[in-house]
């Protein structure tokens, strides 16, 4: 085995563990390749949260048949929350699948593909919860000024229609002098950008007597030198008045906040155990706005969940209006088994939920329009990416409110000299997806 591949679909939980396994492979004396053909071991890191991701996963595996037998001998594995959820019955599924591993046992991912190799039998192996070991798994990150630093792992909120506590367990928060240590190490290591990650940030240190809150956590962490900290996902709540405070007084806290409403109606938020209600979620963004004008919000918001009326639907595309959103990532309900929202018998039929799917995007739209607009003529702070994936003489970076800019590349410099950089951007361009501008100065 010299040579691998690491495919990952899902959240930045799923991204921060493809650096995690590539980095074991990577220690192992392997080399990443891009081509399935010339990998020794595939890796599928996979994501169930709705049914669509399942399917894709399902062909992309598939579609390594052919590859496969012309190719023996390579090992194809798949973990992640499919793996944590279909554990050996997957073997049964995908014959040609050598390795089954899950959430909690990342670490064994090199022994079962020994295992695997030498026995030449396919192997699964998911454990029930993890232990903290996976902390500790050398990482290879994607950019070297970026890191993903997860501060809790699991859920706890058993969202109605959510499978993620299922595959990720229950909520663990990691100790608060473990996160600001690797921070610290971080940033002497060249990172300028972080982003804490946990499938409900706010909720951080309940589960550690004593522990300092989320509050706390993000002014430690922008304490280190570190030139941006951002964070997801926070649940609305949990979203206190201190780390609305500590966003607002700390200039290195990204001015964005993503925070799932996922409906507008109290109805459909009680039935998906959401535990706010709609006036409390937009008290919350009134007193975001008012205590950091300039910030950026995103959402996540679900239509066609089972029993919602055209009424509740009304409630969503007001929510929409008033909180005035920059970004929204919007779903079509998607049963789970194993959740109690897929067992509801009062499902809303397709074409219903698809004409206010596409209703919603066309308001969402809207909102993301006239918030880029209202930026024509500022002056960002940019973190630049690299070259712009669409056009090689650009320049591709994000704002403090996490929004994509684009700048033409100037004369001289190659684009990885602006790479993991800040600069100030004119901001003279506004469109749905992106901004545009010029440098007007350095970091
Ligand atoms: N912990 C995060 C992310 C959860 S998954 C959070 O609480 O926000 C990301 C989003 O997927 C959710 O916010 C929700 O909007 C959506 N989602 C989850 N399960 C879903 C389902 N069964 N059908 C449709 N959308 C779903
Ligand atoms: Fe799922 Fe709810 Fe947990 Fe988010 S908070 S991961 S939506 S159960
Ligand atoms: Fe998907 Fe698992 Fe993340 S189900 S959204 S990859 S936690």
């Amino acid at each position: 085995m010299k040579t691998f591949l690491v495919r990952t679909f899902g959240c930045q939980m799923n991204k921060h563990d493809s650096e995690r396994v590539t980095g074991m492979l990577l220690s192992e004396g392997m080399t990443p390749v891009d081509d399935p053909a010339h990998a020794d071991v595939v890796v599928f890191m996979t994501c169930c949260v709705r049914e669509n991701a399942d399917i894709r996963l399902l062909g992309q595996v598939a579609s390594l048949k052919s590859v496969k037998a012309a190719r023996p001998g390579q090992l194809i594995a798949v973990g992640g929350c499919i793996g944590q959820r279909d554990g050996a019955a997957l073997l049964g599924q995908l014959k040609h699948v050598d390795v089954v591993f899950g959430t909690h046992n990342i670490a064994r991912l090199p022994a079962l593909l020994e295992s695997a190799h030498t026995a030449k039998r396919p192997v699964a192996e998911t454990l029930d919860a993890g232990d903290d070991s996976t902390f500790d798994l050398p990482l290879e990150r994607e950019h070297p000024w970026h890191a993903w630093v997860p501060i809790t792992v699991g859920c706890d909120n058993f969202c109605s229609y959510c499978i993620v506590p299922h595959v990720r367990g229950r909520e663990r928060s990691r100790p608060f002098e473990e996160i600001v240590s690797e921070c610290e190490r971080l940033v002497a290591e060249g990172v300028v950008s972080v982003t804490l990650l946990g499938q409900n940030v706010n909720s951080y240190g309940r589960d550690l007597y004593g522990a300092p809150r989320f509050a706390e956590v993000l002014r430690a962490v922008a304490a280190t030198g570190v030139g941006r900290v951002m964070f997801a996902t926070s649940h609305p709540k949990d979203l206190s008045d201190d780390t609305i405070a500590a966003m607002a007084e700390t200039p290195q806290v990204a001015r964005y906040l993503h925070l799932p409403v996922q409906s507008g109606s109290d109805r459909i938020l009680a039935a998906m155990n959401r535990r706010y209600t709609k006036d409390h979620y937009l008290d919350l963004v009134e007193r975001l706005y008012a205590a950091i004008p300039d910030i950026a919000l995103s959402t996540d918001i679900i239509v066609g969940y089972p029993g919602e009326s055209e009424d509740d639907f009304a409630e969503t595309m007001d929510v929409v209006e008033r909180a005035r959103f920059d970004q929204a990532f919007t779903f079509i309900f998607s049963p789970r088994e194993g959740t109690p929202a897929a067992a509801l018998t009062d499902t809303v039929p397709r074409d219903v939920a698809q004409q206010r799917f596409d209703a919603l995007v066309d308001a969402v739209q809207r909102s993301v329009v006239a918030k880029n607009v209202a930026l024509l003529g500022t002056v960002q702070d940019v973190l630049f990416e690299g070259v712009s994936k669409r056009d090689e003489t650009m320049l591709s970076g994000r704002t403090a409110g996490n929004k994509v800019v684009h700048v033409a590349l100037p004369d001289g410099p190659s684009a990885s000299d602006f790479a993991g950089r800040f600069f100030r951007v004119h901001i003279d361009e506004a469109q749905t997806w992106f901004l545009g501008g010029y440098i007007v100065s350095g970091e």
